[in-house]
């Protein structure tokens, strides 16, 4: 009888221990942005490949919109575990300690795509993301989103057009200082709060791809949207380091895959998803839509010329000048 009852209740365990086999590793991933968005698809592409490629053995649950977690405290969420992964703006890097991913917001720093991927997809990126280990934190990607316009309710061709307004910022002095070149005043407010601080008039104007300002309604909120590319905006995929290296090697080598691709995807689709927003934005009838001409935008780059100059001491003239050289190297 007694070994009966042993033998039960081994077999109840052993079910047990089975079923906790079974239970699939849950990653969180928090971000800010609308699901219809590069950033949003990118991390909806992550999760089917990341499950496909773990046979159900990983699940992904995204939380779009702030639904979670607003900017900040998803830095903070991630450090504590609450969240496995997210991917902030790289503005957005300052409370880790890595100010140097500021050195994306210099305006006019990347004259295109193909200069920026030099960058994120080679040596210098590379060790960037290599130095977050040192936060407790591992650097998986990055991911594209876009070129920044400027918005505001009132024409926006020339920089004196934005001086006086009180200008939405990510939290990065170096797009603080961008604003203060032009005369503007900036107000650093979390992704969520922007709608409805220009809806309120708190702000005048904001800057962010087409993407990110179509996505949350902003063209019911400013009358003009100015295409002047001043600036870059993407990402830097991030997950706990605890968690990441607690994992069982065959599932980080499948999780690593899954994000080369979703990484691939993200690039593959980040224009296009811009191009038609601009278009939507046009096609709203709410906002009117001015691109820049070059020689204007030469006038946007002589007024912001001495930033970069200014955020040295902040970012690193090392990093800026390495950055410059590889982006001019044949
Ligand atoms: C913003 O805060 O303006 C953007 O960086 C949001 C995002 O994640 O794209």
């Amino acid at each position: 009888m007694k070994l009966l009852a042993l033998l039960f209740s081994c077999a109840l365990v052993c079910s047990q221990v089975a079923y906790a086999r079974q239970e699939p590793i849950l990653i969180r991933f928090s971000h800010v942005v609308a699901a219809d968005t590069p950033k949003g698809k990118a991390a909806e592409r992550f999760r089917q490949l990341a499950e496909q490629a773990t046979e159900g053995r990983v699940r992904v649950r995204i939380y779009p919109n702030s639904e979670l977690y607003r900017d900040r405290e998803e830095l903070e969420a991630l450090q504590l575990g609450a969240v496995e992964m997210i991917a902030p703006s790289l503005s957005k890097f300052g409370p880790l300690g890595a100010r140097e991913f500021q050195v994306f917001d210099l305006p006019f720093m990347f004259p295109d795509k193909a200069a920026l991927h030099r960058i994120t997809d080679g040596p210098i990126g590379e060790g960037m993301l290599q130095r977050l280990r040192l936060k407790g934190v591992i650097g998986l990607a990055f991911w594209d989103n876009g070129f920044k316009s400027f918005s505001a309710n009132r024409p926006v061709r020339v920089p004196s057009d934005l001086a006086g307004l009180r200008m939405r910022i990510q939290p990065s002095r170096v797009l603080d200082a961008q604003m203060r070149a032009l005369g503007a005043q900036p107000m650093t407010l979390r992704f969520g709060e922007v709608y409805d601080a220009l809806a309120a008039g708190v702000v005048d104007g904001t800057e962010n791809p087409p993407s990110n300002f179509y996505t949350q309604g902003m063209q019911d909120v400013q009358s003009h949207f100015t295409v002047s590319n001043h600036g870059y905006l993407g990402y830097a995929v991030i997950v706990n380091r605890k968690f990441w290296e607690g994992l069982p090697p065959d599932i980080r080598r499948e999780l690593e895959g899954a994000m080369r691709e979703a990484t691939r995807y993200a690039s593959s689709i980040a224009q296009e998803e811009n191009d038609r927003a601009l278009e939507a934005i046009r096609e709203s009838g709410r906002t009117q839509v001015d691109v820049l001409t070059e020689p204007e935008r030469e006038a946007w780059k002589k007024a912001l010329a001495g930033v970069s100059v200014d955020m040295e001491a902040h970012i690193g003239a090392q990093l800026i000048s390495d950055i410059r050289r590889a982006i001019a190297a044949p």
